[in-house]
């Protein structure tokens, strides 16, 4: 059984998202001589799966048994697994769950089959649910998934991004398939509207949350703790929220620009822009915007019933804001 973060924490889903594993792996096991060298250490790097989580919850809402979902919950955690796939062979990552990405043991060739090849389980998983409804939701997810990393990538290096242009691409690339999870988990379990249009809105807002932090830890954590390589997006050109604002400080900005410039194979800019980030009232600002969006979620779950799974919903936007 693979060790998630997250499922102890979540009991009353334990069972479900074991089988929803068990799913996830035998859709990719049979027939393929390939599994066990280059898709079983992806399933079993030990990420968080809180798409699955989010679906089942959702589905939960407004229905007793989750078998129905399994399949929905197994197929977005695929596509996640698919879309770091790709990621790291677009960010040319060498580090992914603090183990060697793919993409570094075996190359981009393989890494992008690889991909495509969890994208297709994905989909062979949602079309046996026969559920139009959930499989448009989750098409328009991923399609919403590339455009947000094509701005993303033609962004690089553009030291005038501004906020709301970052917001747009994390709100596609990231806070898409979030959204996709609880929609298609509720669209399962006939959850229809109010409550529906409610997760929706929850997950947008962490999904900001998790990618702004993912972010900040970029520049602020080492690889041992995040199990990525340290200042990945300053190397990769990459202008994220905690830049942005680094940018518009008054004091530091000007500085910032100049050394983001020339960051890509100088270590020593690349440390000074962590430590001029520190200085700057930029930190500061970051945690009030992640302020913000969390009150946002909270007042999201607030119109929802009391019950298990708002409190579920509750723990997980508390673990997202404090990781
Ligand atoms: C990680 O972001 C990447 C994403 C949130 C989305 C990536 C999407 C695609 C590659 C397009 C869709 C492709 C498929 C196969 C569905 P990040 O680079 O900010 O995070 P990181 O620090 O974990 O790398
Ligand atoms: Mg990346």
């Amino acid at each position: 059984m693979v060790k998630t973060q997250i499922e102890k924490k979540y009991q009353p889903y334990q069972q479900d998202l074991e089988e929803v594993e068990n799913m996830i792996i035998n859709s990719c096991t049979k027939h393929y001589s390939f599994y066990q060298e280059l898709v079983e250490p992806l399933l079993k790097s030990g990420g968080k799966r809180l798409r699955p989580l989010l679906t089942l919850i959702s589905f939960k809402l407004n229905s007793s048994i989750c078998k129905k979902a399994y399949p929905v919950a197994a197929a977005v955690e695929l596509i996640h697994t698919a879309s770091l796939v790709h990621d790291d062979v677009i960010d040319r990552a060498e580090l992914r769950r603090g183990e060697a990405s793919l993409n570094q043991v075996w190359g981009n060739e393989i890494s992008v089959l690889i991909g495509d090849f969890l994208f297709t389980r994905a989909f062979n998983l949602l079309n046996k649910t026969g559920n139009r409804e959930v499989i448009n939701i989750i098409t328009e997810a991923v399609t919403c998934m590339c455009q947000g990393q094509i701005m993303e990538v033609r962004g690089k290096s553009n030291i005038f991004l501004t906020q709301g242009e970052y917001l747009k691409i994390i709100d596609l690339k990231t806070c898409s398939l979030l959204q996709a999870s609880c929609l298609a988990g509720a669209a399962t379990g006939k959850l229809h509207s109010p409550y529906a249009k409610i997760m929706a809105d929850y997950a947008l807002n962490l999904g900001r949350i998790f990618q702004i932090k993912d972010d900040l830890l970029d520049l602020s954590l080492s690889s041992q703790k995040t199990g990525k390589t340290h200042f990945k997006d300053i190397q990769e050109k990459v202008v994220t929220l905690p830049l942005i604002l680094l940018f518009a400080d008054p004091c530091y900005g000007h500085l910032a620009r100049e050394l983001f410039l020339k960051a890509e194979h100088n270590p020593e800019a690349v440390t000074e822009i962590k430590n001029i980030f520190q200085a700057s009232k930029a930190a500061r600002e970051l945690d009030e915007v992640i302020g913000y969006f969390y009150c946002q979620a909270r007042r999201e779950l607030e119109q929802l019933p009391c019950s298990e799974s708002r409190e579920a919903l509750e723990n997980i936007l508390d673990k997202i804001k404090n990781y």
